[in-house]
């Protein structure tokens, strides 16, 4: 599939003249210049298509084109936000969450990071090293400690590790925030949560999970392992979800969640232009962002509608699917003699046959660039030593492996499989 589509899509509708007719043509002709995101043989980066009925909502809402900062200008689409915040919340199992949508999964996991700050400013933040960049991004910009933690071999957090520093930071007198990821975003690696807030509470430290890209599999049919780490999140200080990723969404959304309402406090301030139509909750009053796009938040309610977020629905199906596509992959790499990391969500990481690091590399790009030339796109993906349990002649610093993200439905495929493997 291609993007062809664009050129004929009608715009009589928008009163548009000539000249805009034409614009649009040249965009259709300058948009071409894309990889296949919405086909099935696209399985690259964490790219997933939105559904057409989150399209069309916020399409709608644009018309209006409401600003969720307040109600002033977005009456309507604020009580979307808030319905769409409480399903979120309940998904995590959070009785009572406070949040809201944000840009994406940075501005989400900046303000979850800010708020800790606010709560302890003597605190350290402490992440896996395979965690997302924005966390030690963001520390920065917050002034914020930032501590990475070693990784371990499947690319989880080391717990033994996790508790030394901890104990160290005790005996400065200082405090942690420790951010678990669950997904993380080069191989999809869930940290130990369940093991995480025991040692959280033995010493006094938040925890903020990232679940930017994992959140939604809290529906689908994890293994054991997972289960129990996605079962602890109700017991996190705050997380981040972003629909943007497995949520259906276009870009432009993400969604931080605090498990204590009170949070709300430390985002108090007055506005002399806004909040002066009604004393319920303006959003604005809650967030770091001023300007929001409330057609965002129509086009997760929309999408909501359609696919509740309840286990064995249509949603967590097709998440289910997700899950098979990677193992299946991993499965059938493993039976054609490649090297395979064993998946734990839908990123299925794995090298062609061989043993030395040098030659591996040069022969996996080979293998993206042919596979790319074939239609198939998958991703590239560098790991360090100590982050591979495969038997490798290490002889230079890092290996060079492929990476799929297995985030269509569709993807659940044997033939597909086979195709990316041959
Ligand atoms: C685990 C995780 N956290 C945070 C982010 C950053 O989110 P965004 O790109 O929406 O800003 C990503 C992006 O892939 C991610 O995978």
């Amino acid at each position: 599939m291609d993007w062809k589509f664009l050129k004929t899509l009608r715009f009589e509708e928008l009163n548009l003249d000539k000249e805009d007719q034409d614009i649009l043509n040249s965009l259709a002709n300058r948009l071409q210049d894309n990889y296949p995101y919405h086909s099935q043989l696209y399985a690259g980066q964490m790219i997933k298509p939105p559904h057409p009925l989150a399209q069309a909502a916020q399409w709608m809402a644009s018309f209006v084109n409401p600003n969720n900062h307040a109600l002033d200008g977005g009456r309507a689409t604020s009580g979307l936000e808030l319905e769409v915040v409480a399903e979120l919340g309940q998904l995590m199992g959070y009785k009572q969450a406070l949040g809201h949508l944000t840009s994406g999964g940075t501005m989400a996991n900046l303000e979850a990071l800010w708020i800790s700050r606010k709560i302890d400013s003597n605190t350290t933040v402490l992440a896996n090293e395979l965690a997302h960049y924005t966390h030690s991004r963001m520390t920065e910009v917050l002034g914020i400690p930032f501590k990475s933690m070693p990784a371990d071999v499947v690319g989880r957090m080391d717990l033994p590790e996790l508790k030394r520093v901890l104990t160290e930071l005790k005996s400065q007198g200082k405090h942690a925030t420790i951010v678990a990821t669950l997904g993380t975003t080069g191989t999809g690696s869930i940290d130990p949560l369940e093991d995480i807030i025991i040692l959280a509470k033995q010493f006094d430290a938040r925890v903020h999970v990232d679940a930017a890209y994992g959140g939604y599999f809290k529906l689908a049919e994890l293994e054991a392992y997972s289960k129990s780490h996605f079962q602890a999140i109700q017991h996190a200080d705050s997380i981040v979800i972003d629909p943007h990723k497995h949520g259906l969404q276009p870009y432009g959304c993400g969604a931080v969640l605090f498990k204590d309402p009170s949070v709300g406090r430390f985002y108090k301030h007055d506005s002399p232009y806004t909040y002066f139509t009604s004393t319920d909750l303006h959003l604005g009053e809650i967030t770091l962002e001023c300007s929001r796009s409330g057609a965002a938040a129509a086009g997760v309610w929309a999408t909501m509608q359609k696919f509740p977020l309840v286990p064995q629905g249509l949603f967590a199906e097709r998440l289910n699917h997700s899950l098979r596509a990677a193992i299946g992959l991993h499965r059938l790499a493993l039976d054609f003699g490649y090297h395979s990391l064993p998946p734990a969500l839908d990123i299925c990481v794995f090298s062609t046959p061989g043993v030395k690091a040098s030659l591996l590399s040069a022969q996996n790009r080979d293998f993206f660039e042919r596979k790319a030339s074939e239609g198939i796109h998958l991703a590239l993906l560098k790991l360090k030593p100590e982050q591979c349990p495969w038997s490798i002649e290490w002889d230079v610093e890092e290996l060079v492996v492929l990476r799929s993200v297995l985030m269509k439905p569709e993807h659940n495929d044997p033939d597909f499989w086979k195709a990316i493997l041959s």
